[in-house]
């Protein structure tokens, strides 16, 4: 499956989401692209990812926010990357993103689309976007077949909550 939507209606429900990713994240090496206006959710998915990775809640309450890259140690290792503030390509390149998003750990990257690597070609997308409220669009689109299974994964995942506890 390539791509899929959800609507969450909670930040504790974006968490969620975010987790149930950190789990289907099994090799090391992915790329996890975040893209959507500011306070759409994209920080509040990476906090529920690195839980789905096993990272500590204390690890994540001593990372500073305005850090560009944090790293965090769970299963496997995760960089959390903001773009946001990030505008020249001297500061792009300064970062050595290349060393995070080629490398054994997984890399989830916010403002996604600010990103000038041509290089990076299979990635999953996650599109956050405002709905009525305080409910997202999640939008999970896989570039490439490790993603598009992890898409199948997430789906499954859902069907089987919908089913609920009849089993
Ligand atoms: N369904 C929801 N999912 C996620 N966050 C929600 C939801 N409903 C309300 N919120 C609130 O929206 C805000 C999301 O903030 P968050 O920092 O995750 O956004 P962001 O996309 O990372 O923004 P930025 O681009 O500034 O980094 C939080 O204050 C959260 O409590
Ligand atoms: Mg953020």
């Amino acid at each position: 499956m390539r791509s899929f939507s959800a609507i969450s209606r909670s930040s504790l429900e974006t968490r969620g989401w975010g987790k149930k990713l950190g789990r289907l994240l099994l090799k090391g090496g992915e790329i996890i692209g975040l893209t959507g206006e500011l306070g759409s959710g994209k920080t509040c998915f990476v906090r529920g990812l690195a839980e789905g990775l096993e990272v500590g809640e204390e690890a994540w309450i001593r990372s500073p926010s305005f850090t560009l890259i944090n790293e965090y140690d769970g299963r496997l290792p995760i960089y959390h990357i903001d773009l946001y503030r990030v505008s020249s390509q001297r500061e792009m390149e300064e970062l050595n993103l290349r060393e995070y998003l080629f490398s054994e750990g997984v890399s989830v990257v916010e403002w996604f689309d600010h990103l000038p690597l041509k290089e990076v070609e299979e990635y999953l997308h996650v599109a956050f976007a405002y709905a009525n409220g305080n409910k997202r669009k999640l939008t999970f689109t896989a570039y490439g077949n490790l993603y598009e299974e992890i898409i199948t994964g997430l789906r499954d995942d859902k069907r089987s909550r919908i089913k609920g506890f009849k089993g």
